[in-house]
């Protein structure tokens, strides 16, 4: 176990504002500080290796294999999908199979057009060049992208003025590989210049259940078949979370027990970090809450829902609806949000029949 992890769990299981479910928290889609190492440790690093997403993994088999066939670069991917999917394990291992190497940068470093520039004058034949969050590249870096990605060229503008002057610049083959978590704001020209958009979707239950179990074998630790259904049904269908949700019961197994995660083990682990048999933590219960006993299920304005729970209806709106309107919870309606009948069922209530 790195020390970053270790520290990490010394800062104790107490209702911290991460157990909260804010931003950061352990059901956080988006990677924690520190968590970088231990991700890394867990990547698969094959097609082959890689769990769940068969119709994303079958299309990209056959994009790099007819590429490698004809000895060519294949078409630019865009990795398209909401955090913690596997969108930068799926750009490494594109990079993999293609015997290739990646360099990696992202959309709020290409600020300018000469900080992308920069990283495509570097590459050198056959390279993947890993844009993340690519939706979030600044305009002129954007354009000279379109030129790079169709042509393989890019015209680099030296000074300033009526003395500035345009220099060509040939750029070798190269396979562009973009994610980005809002497709939908990618412009048109540049979402057409990608051959080929691999949707993530979110895991279900049996194939978290397997991302556990992998990862619990890279980590030495013995996890009970029913442990691991367990961990995995609580994870939101994310890898990342299911990920992290395993290191946390492991600490639990390590510090209260032999260090064998059994389901009792998970579910103790769990309760106390804030985790219910859902993937609901207190926030996001606190919302159904207030929705369904506060105000007979809806429908209610976020405002009021957010001032209910004392959060920025920032928060509750970006951080805990998304998940409870996946989970079927919670519906967004002109009139406000509404509570469902598995909301009603979540929190133990009689759903009354006028509603
Ligand atoms: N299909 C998968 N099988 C096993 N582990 C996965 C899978 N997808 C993602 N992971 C794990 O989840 C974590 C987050 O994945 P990542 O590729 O960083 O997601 P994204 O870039 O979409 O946010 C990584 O540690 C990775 O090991
Ligand atoms: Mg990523």
């Amino acid at each position: 176990m790195s020390d970053i992890e270790r520290t990490e769990f010394d800062t104790g299981p107490a209702p911290s504002v991460q157990a909260q479910g804010l931003p950061g928290g352990d059901l956080s889609p988006t990677p924690q500080p520190g968590e970088g190492d231990a991700e890394l440790s867990l990547r698969p690093r094959s097609l082959h290796e890689f769990i769940g997403q068969p119709k994303v993994r079958s299309q990209l088999e056959l994009v790099l294999g007819g590429a490698k066939a004809r000895g060519v670069s294949p078409d630019h991917v865009l990795l398209a999908g909401p955090p913690g999917l596997g969108k930068t394990t799926m750009a490494m291992i594109i990079a993999q199979e293609l015997g290739s190497s990646v360099r990696m940068t992202s959309g709020p470093a290409l600020e300018r057009a000469g900080d992308l520039a920069a990283m495509l004058s570097n590459l050198i034949e056959g390279d993947v060049l890993f844009i993340d969050e690519i939706h979030r590249m600044a305009r002129p870096a954007e354009e000279m992208l379109y030129m790079a990605m169709e042509d393989f060229r890019i015209d680099v503008i030296v000074g300033k003025g009526p003395g500035a002057t345009s220099i060509p610049i040939e750029l070798p083959q190269f396979t562009l590989v973009g994610a980005t978590t809002r497709a939908g704001m990618l412009t048109g020209p540049l979402r057409d210049r990608f051959g080929f958009t691999a949707q993530m979707e979110f895991y279900d239950t049996p194939d978290l259940t397997r991302v556990v179990t992998r990862a619990a074998g890279i980590l030495g630790v013995s996890v009970t078949d029913d442990a691991a259904v367990e961990i995995a049904s609580r994870s939101r269908g994310t890898p990342r979370i299911a990920n992290r949700l395993l290191r946390r019961v492991r600490d639990y197994a390590e510090v209260e027990g032999d260090g064998i995660i059994t389901v009792e083990v998970a579910r103790s682990a769990l309760e106390i970090f804030d985790v219910d048999e859902r993937g609901l933590d207190r926030l996001d219960r606190a919302v159904l809450d207030a929705l369904v006993r506060g105000h007979n299920g809806g429908p209610v304005g976020v405002n009021t829902l957010a001032v209910a729970v004392g959060e920025e209806p920032s928060t509750v709106e970006e951080v805990c609806e998304p998940y409870l309107v996946r989970a079927g919870m919670v519906s967004r309606t002109p009139r406000g949000r509404t509570a469902t009948p598995a909301a009603w069922q979540h929190l133990g209530l009689e759903q009354p029949a006028d509603r």
